[in-house]
């Protein structure tokens, strides 16, 4: 076994015939906490599409957990967990939310485990598990999202702009649960950020991207 979980060789992605990410090598160790910055437009999140296996890179080979991306099981892509710069949530409660990843693989204690992810991330259980979707702010949604996520223990944890709506007292919250699920489950983390000192206090390592390019 060896101590890296991603390796990423001779990578590029085009859309339409245009290259917008182009990576000779790239590598992330496991239970790392990796940042991504860069300007608009620069690959980052077509990067944690691809870390997310949810699109194939142009070309370029991906190594995940010593194995080919070709061959890797269902069960293993499901280790890989991606927060979206718009996330969604389900038309259900607070609490319907958080638990729905956690029913689908049929976890147990349930209820203590959305309790303990709504804490994480600074959402009152008792008060918001009943909410509905519709009756949050954008930065209370933007926690829930994240709480659904961290309920499920991920191995990897790919966050693309966490804290783009959140005040400063939130943002402390979402540093200290990335550490602690680091800490707690192992997790590796990538998090995108236009907040350079927040991400470089929460990263071990940043890498900064320009024009689809990285930058040393
Ligand atoms: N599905 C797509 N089809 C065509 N072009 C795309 C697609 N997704 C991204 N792009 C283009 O790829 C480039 C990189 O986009 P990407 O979303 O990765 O940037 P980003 O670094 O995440 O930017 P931001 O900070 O604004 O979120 C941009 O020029 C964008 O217009
Ligand atoms: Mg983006």
């Amino acid at each position: 076994m060896s101590d890296i979980l991603y390796k990423l060789s001779n990578i590029t992605q085009s859309y339409s015939g245009k290259i917008v990410l182009e990576l000779d090598s790239f590598t992330i160790p496991k239970g790392a906490i990796i940042g991504l910055a860069g300007h608009n437009g620069s690959g980052k999140s077509t990067l944690m599409r691809i870390l997310a296996f949810l699109e194939s890179p142009s070309s370029g080979e991906i190594i995940f957990d010593d194995k080919k991306i070709e061959t890797l099981e269902t069960s293993l892509r499901r280790e890989v967990t991606l927060l979206t710069q718009e996330p969604y949530l389900l038309k259900r409660t607070v609490a319907g939310n958080v638990a729905y990843g956690l029913e689908l693989r049929g976890a147990k204690n349930i209820d203590n485990k959305v309790r303990e992810s709504l804490n994480l991330v600074g959402l009152e259980p008792d008060s918001f598990m009943p909410r509905q979707w519709f009756e949050l702010s954008g930065g209370e949604a933007q926690r829930v999202a994240l709480a659904a996520r961290l309920a499920l223990n991920p191995k990897v944890l790919l966050l693309d702009e966490p804290t783009a709506s959140l005040d400063r007292e939130s943002t402390l919250l979402i540093h200290d649960a990335a550490v602690k699920v680091r800490e707690k489950c192992g997790t590796t983390l990538v998090i995108v950020s236009h907040d350079y000192l927040w991400l470089d206090d929460v990263s071990d390592t940043i890498f900064t991207f320009a024009q689809g390019h990285l930058e040393y």
